[in-house]
């Protein structure tokens, strides 16, 4: 069984196919992925802080010598905030159009040039027996519920994760209500109804589980909530 989870592939091409897609309007606020950049006002602040304990503000060093792991990262939109806050940060995806445009993106922000995060356009399989226990944090946001096999994508996270290292997951729950906000008043607006699929959806003990089978503990959950007729997102972070 272990075998078999370690031979399969994570990647789904044809949802790479729907993000490929997307890559035209990738960093427009207006455009479908628009509430990543939501997203980043309260994800950002949330996992650098559980990163460092500070409680002070965050400033371009607060995340100074943490080797950060984005997977999925797509055009950047995550990846570039943590190089802003001075992280040493690896974004990596399947799709070599993303991964080419976060590398010309990271040239439109001085701090983020400054700082340039390595985007490598490999799997996290592959990318995880390179580099194994590597990480002080490794972050999948928005991307379980696209993947081919949650298993396979999940172990090979936690093999890049340094022993102690923390994890951070953010995705759609699979309640009705998710599926009615993101997919249904989400097609109302900018987000295609086909980038999301319902049954790809994972519940909270499905992933908790996986990752107990990984060796890790689940420490905090927490709750947001996209609203998309007002364009906001609301938290508990
Ligand atoms: C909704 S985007 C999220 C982008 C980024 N994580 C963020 O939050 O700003 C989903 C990304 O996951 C990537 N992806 C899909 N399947 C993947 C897989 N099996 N492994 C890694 N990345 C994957 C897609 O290519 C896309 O860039």
């Amino acid at each position: 069984m272990r075998e078999q989870t370690i031979m399969a592939s994570s990647v789904d091409e044809v949802e790479i196919q729907k993000h490929n897609d997307l890559m035209d309007s990738w960093w427009s606020l207006d455009g479908a992925l628009g509430v990543l950049l939501l997203f980043n006002r309260v994800r950002i602040p949330f996992m650098a802080e559980e990163l460092v304990s500070s409680g002070k503000k965050l400033t371009a060093n607060s995340l100074k010598g943490k080797k950060v792991l984005e997977v999925g990262c797509g055009g950047g939109i995550f990846t570039e905030e943590f190089a802003k806050l001075g992280a040493e940060v690896t974004g990596v995806d399947p799709s070599p159009l993303l991964i080419a445009l976060a590398k010309e993106h990271s040239k439109v922000d001085e701090r983020v040039a400054a700082n340039k995060p390595t985007y490598l356009n490999t799997t996290i399989e592959d990318h995880s027996k390179q580099f194994p226990n590597h990480y002080d944090a490794v972050v999948a946001s928005e991307v379980v519920e696209h993947v081919a096999n949650i298993d396979v994508f999940l172990e090979s996270c936690v093999a890049a994760l340094k022993p102690g290292g923390k994890m951070f997951i953010t995705s759609p729950n699979r309640t009705r209500l998710a599926q009615f906000f993101a997919m249904v008043m989400g097609a109302l607006t900018v987000i295609p109804m086909h980038l999301m699929t319902y049954s790809k959806f994972r519940k909270l003990d499905e992933i908790s589980a996986i990752l107990k089978r990984n060796n890790c503990r689940v420490d905090k959950v927490k709750g947001l909530f996209y609203l998309p007729f007002m364009n906001k997102v609301f938290s508990n972070l």
